[in-house]
């Protein structure tokens, strides 16, 4: 391949030869423009650019117009936005115009040098992509419905990695669609969506399909850490800097260095480690506790919350400067209910795999079982469908599960709240107790007695559930 090109676009001439040289430097032949109009000359000149770094504010307009304008021409050029000191909201802004990452002045050459390594990775990803044959198709249609048109997508490798996220509804393509152009972002991505409906997942596959791909993803669940440890957790200390600090710890924005930090239930983060998080997103750095030095990180941040953030944000439990950070761009995880299509392709696929993991001959659904399942209301959306399927493997005792393998109606709790009458005899505390206690057994029975996940499941804190376990002396 012939030396890799970058175009540098900035109207101050000493910062546009420190980049310069610093590209030079990094093996990278560097165009430079000072104004639009000369960056657009360079672009008609030659497209193949690995890289685009331009300032936001430029003597005959605004970095953004360019960002827009490479991402409707040059699609496959990676842009990023040189902003001004502190201006946050450019850098959020550029993000959402379709820069893949964004540098703030002074220029950090760390900084700088991690981005370009970035941007590389993705040049050097699609030169592998035109090198690959070019079409493939997802998932084979089960007996039970009408096989889809065939998707033509990246190359093989991706549209496999795809394929772990599976249904052929609108909503689940709309959401692949988005996944494989999030991956290629450096964004921070808050993804929103009910219990079980693939937040997790979808995650995942953001990191597996992009740029990072080969670094650490570091998934962390902001509801289960005490908040006594939440800060050591994150930033590590060194030994010595509390009782108990018998060793230096590593914290888990070094632990994901290079790669992704997933902040699962992120809405149960308390206020004080919301400031301290939005500092580190900032500006880049963590100090372990006790530790003099601050660390350069090179992390990208995605986050996920069964809770809607918005609503928190106006109550004040939530920073708004966090949120605004976080939520950069937003990918929503559709709930089952809205595509009740895929409810036969997945549980089909949950059957194999579940026969896999035990070392069982797969079981195959009689029609009434999928009629069934098709009907259920899940609050818990597929993680519960996944649940349904293990149980009836465990129940059902032929080949083939029944209606009644799924015991649908045991632990249903019906998504209209439609909870039965009040019995007269029964005080309404009594009642209500003796509800919650039903609903907490059950999400234990479900999460395997696993009480972070019963906890998830349940959309309270691992804290909450714990004194409400104790509070029924469910043990
Ligand atoms: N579209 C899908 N295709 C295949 N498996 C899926 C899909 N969506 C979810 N799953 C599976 O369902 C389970 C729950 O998914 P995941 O943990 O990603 O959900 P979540 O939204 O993070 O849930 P919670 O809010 O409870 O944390 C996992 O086992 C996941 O692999
Ligand atoms: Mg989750």
């Amino acid at each position: 391949m012939s030396q890799m090109r970058a175009l540098v676009v900035d109207d101050e001439p000493d910062l546009r030869e420190l980049l310069d040289i610093t590209l030079s430097r990094m093996g990278l032949d560097v165009d430079t423009a000072e104004d639009l109009a000369s960056a657009r000359r360079c672009l008609a000149d030659r497209s193949d650019y690995a890289l685009c770094l331009t300032d936001m504010r430029l003597p005959d307009g605004n970095g953004l117009t360019l960002i827009k304008e490479i991402n409707r021409d040059h699609e496959q050029i990676p842009v990023a936005m040189i902003t001004a000191f502190g201006k946050v909201e450019d850098a959020v802004t550029a993000l959402k115009y379709g820069a893949f990452d964004f540098v703030s002045k002074p220029v950090d050459l760390e900084v700088l040098r991690n981005l370009v390594r970035t941007a590389l990775k993705l040049r050097q990803d699609d030169a592998e992509k035109a090198a690959a044959e070019p079409a493939a198709t997802v998932g084979k249609a089960p007996a039970t419905e009408k096989p889809a048109a065939p998707e033509v997508l990246d190359d093989d490798e991706k549209s496999l990695l795809l394929q772990r996220l599976i249904g052929r509804s609108e909503a689940i393509k709309r959401v692949r669609q988005t996944i494989v152009k999030l991956a290629r972002s450096q964004a921070p991505v808050f993804i929103s969506g009910d219990s079980g409906t693939g937040k997790e997942l979808a995650a995942r596959l953001i990191h597996d399909l992009g740029p990072r791909s080969e670094e650490p993803f570091i998934a962390v669940n902001c509801g289960a850490i005490p908040s006594e440890l939440m800060e050591s957790e994150f930033f590590g200390h060194i030994k010595g800097s509390f009782t108990g600090a018998d060793a230096d710890k590593e914290g888990l924005f070094q632990a994901a260095q290079g790669g992704t930090l997933f902040l699962d239930e992120v809405a149960d983060l308390p206020l004080p480690m919301q400031v301290k998080l939005l500092r580190v997103i900032q500006e880049k750095t963590v100090r372990p506790i006790g530790g003099r030095q601050e660390l350069k990180i090179d992390v990208r941040i995605l986050s996920a919350s069964h809770k809607p953030l918005k609503p928190l944000v106006e109550d004040g439990s939530f920073r708004n400067d966090l949120y605004y950070r976080l939520n950069v761009i937003e990918l929503h995880m559709p709930c089952l209910a809205e595509r009740r299509g895929d409810i036969a392709l997945l549980a089909g696929h949950f059957l194999d795999s579940i026969g896999e993991q035990w070392g069982e001959p797969p079981r195959t659904l009689g029609e009434d079982a999928i009629e069934a399942l098709r009907q259920h209301n899940y609050s818990g959306n597929v993680r519960e469908l996944v649940n349904i399927l293990q149980r009836a493997v465990t129940l059902c005792e032929g080949d083939v599960i029944t209606r009644d393998d799924l015991s649908l109606d045991q632990d249903a709790i019906p998504a209209d709240g439609g909870i039965a009458e009040r019995p007269e005899d029964r005080s309404l505390d009594d009642y209500i107790e003796d509800v919650e206690r039903r609903i907490l057994e059950n999400a234990l029975r479900e999460a395997r007695y696993n009480k972070t996940e019963a906890a998830r499941q349940l959309g309270i804190t691992f804290r909450s559930l714990r004194y409400k376990l104790k509070k029924y002396g469910i043990d």
